[in-house]
């Protein structure tokens, strides 16, 4: 029993089950979430993220397979394939201490050459402090589009969902979890109804109380009500978000 779980674990960490749909939620609009962007390569979608500067979104690490070619970023549209606009990257940092087969410090930066323009449908999401931490049981809310996985090709959302869960406490996490699988910084949220469990788009944002306090990272498996979702804790990579905001703005 403990090894299939195990190997179920590893199989989701390198990125086949990594969550990729919202099932169940609701149709979102981009205007009440208009943090959340669409990263793209080859204008395939393949990942959600988040507008934190004005020249810099946050996605998964494991989302990017090709940290030096160029990816782009649709800003401001219900629809992945369509409307709001396009920015190519213009440099991409994944977390230096990122371990791809934890998936510890699930976390990249993607910046921009020049800044985004700003409206109702294009906005930034404010950060949490350093370590601070989530009450549990509090709501936050997951949007994304859902990837092209190819596990899972048909259930692409054209259009944007959205799907609320609720933060659970790290303890009964790393309980329900194999040993060692959940780490410092990982934080974990899931819903009571089946439906909902599977709750984002890899690398998709999960807000609580106007804070970008989750990245959508690994779970596993999708829609079970006994395994919440495992979200890279964005209190826990502040700093490597500040350092390099910071980096990016001296030498522009
Ligand atoms: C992004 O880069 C591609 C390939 O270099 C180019 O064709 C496209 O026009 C660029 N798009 C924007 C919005 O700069
Ligand atoms: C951020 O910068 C501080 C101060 O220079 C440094 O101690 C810390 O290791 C850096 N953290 C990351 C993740 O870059």
């Amino acid at each position: 029993m403990f090894s299939k779980t195990f190997l179920l674990v590893i199989f989701c960490i390198d990125g086949m089950y990594s969550k990729t749909r919202i099932i169940g939620g609701f149709q979102a609009v981009i205007d009440n979430y208009g943090y959340t962007v669409s990263l793209q390569f080859d204008d395939e979608h393949i990942c959600g993220g988040a507008i934190v500067t004005p020249t810099m979104v946050t996605s998964g690490a494991h989302c990017i397979r090709y940290p030096k070619e160029t990816y782009s970023v649709r800003v401001g549209s219900t629809y992945k394939d369509s409307g709001g606009r396009l920015y190519n990257t213009s440099k991409i940092i994944i977390h230096p201490e990122y371990n791809r087969r934890t998936a510890d410090k699930d976390i990249c930066l993607l910046f921009f050459k020049e800044s985004l323009l700003f409206d109702w449908t294009v906005r930034m999401i404010a950060l949490p402090d350093e370590d601070s931490k989530v009450r549990i049981g509090t709501t936050a809310v997951v949007t994304g589009w859902g990837s092209t996985k190819l596990n899972d090709p048909y259930s692409v959302s054209p259009t944007l969902k959205g799907v609320y869960v609720d933060v659970v406490s790290f303890a009964k996490c790393k309980a329900l979890y194999p040993p060692n699988s959940i780490t410092n910084s990982m934080i974990c949220a899931g819903s009571r109804k089946p439906e909902d469990a599977c709750s984002g788009d890899s690398g998709g944002p999960m807000v609580a109380n106007g804070l970008l306090i989750g990245l959508v990272s690994w779970a596993f498996s999708c829609a079970d009500v006994n395994y919440p979702g495992i979200y890279t804790s964005v209190s826990s990579v502040v700093d490597f978000i500040e350092n390099n905001t910071n980096a990016m703005s001296r030498t522009q």
